[in-house]
This record gives C-alpha cells, structure tokens and sequence, in this order.
C-alpha cells in the first residue's frame, strides 16, 4: 500500500489572518502527524482520530464565529460545509468499529485532500472580505 504524502504547509495556506492560520497548520500538523505515526492499533488510531475532530470542530465554530460576527456573505453555506465534514469523520469513527480494515487509510485520505481543498479554495473565499475589513 502506498503511503500517503504529508502536506507541506507553505504561504499559499495562508488567509490573511492570524489566529485562523495558527489553528489550520495545527490541524496541518495533526494530520500529518496521524500519517507519520506507526498506529497498528484500532484503539489508538480511534483515539488520535477522535482529538483531532474536536479540534477541529473548536475551529469550525471560532471561524464561523468570526464570519458571523463581521457578517461575510456566505457565512451560512461556509457553515453547511462544515456541518457536512464534521458529519462525515462521525461517520467514519462509528462504521469503524465495524470495519476496521478499512478506516485508517481511508479516514486519512479523506482528512487530507478534505482539509488541503477547504483551506486553499473554501476558506482562501473569504480572505480578501477579512482584508477589505482590516480584520487580521
Ligand atoms: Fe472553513
Ligand atoms: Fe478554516
């Protein structure tokens, strides 16, 4: 089985804002982290997946905070999107305990191209608003 690259975290990730970033080369970091480690066991690779959801979740809701609160445009389909990975690393914990030959490649491919494609096309969406506002 091919290994999965870690992501190599450069200037294009960055969306202008300080805390937003700090908290994506975080998530950054935990996926990459979770690809370098040699996790055999189901129990452990659970519990790393299960850290780096609520994490994650944390920054959904600071970054929907955010745009809230500064009323960007888009704010609520932002949301729905997050809703929809959150609901997707849910379902992916929960069919483990019935599958787990499959979860950890998997979960892990997902985590990757989902977290590299929101940050650099959904959430770059909303750089130039928090830019125009001289929120950084
Ligand atoms: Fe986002
Ligand atoms: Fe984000």
């Amino acid at each position: 089985m091919k290994k999965l690259e870690k992501i190599i975290w450069t200037e294009e990730f960055s969306v202008g804002h300080k805390q937003l970033n700090d908290q994506h080369l975080k998530i950054v970091s935990f996926i990459n982290e979770l690809i370098e480690s040699p996790i055999n066991d189901q129990v452990d690779a659970l519990k790393c997946i299960s850290r780096m959801l609520e994490y994650s979740k944390e920054h959904l809701e600071y970054e929907e905070g955010l745009l809230e609160r500064h009323n960007y445009p888009e704010a609520s389909s932002h949301s729905i999107i997050h809703q929809f990975y959150v609901r997707k690393v849910e379902n992916f914990l929960k069919m483990s305990f019935h599958e787990p030959h499959i979860f950890r490649t998997e979960v892990l491919s997902f985590l990757k191209e989902w977290w590299t494609y929101h940050i650099l096309e959904e959430d770059m969406k909303y750089r130039p608003f928090l830019e125009e506002k001289g929120i950084a």
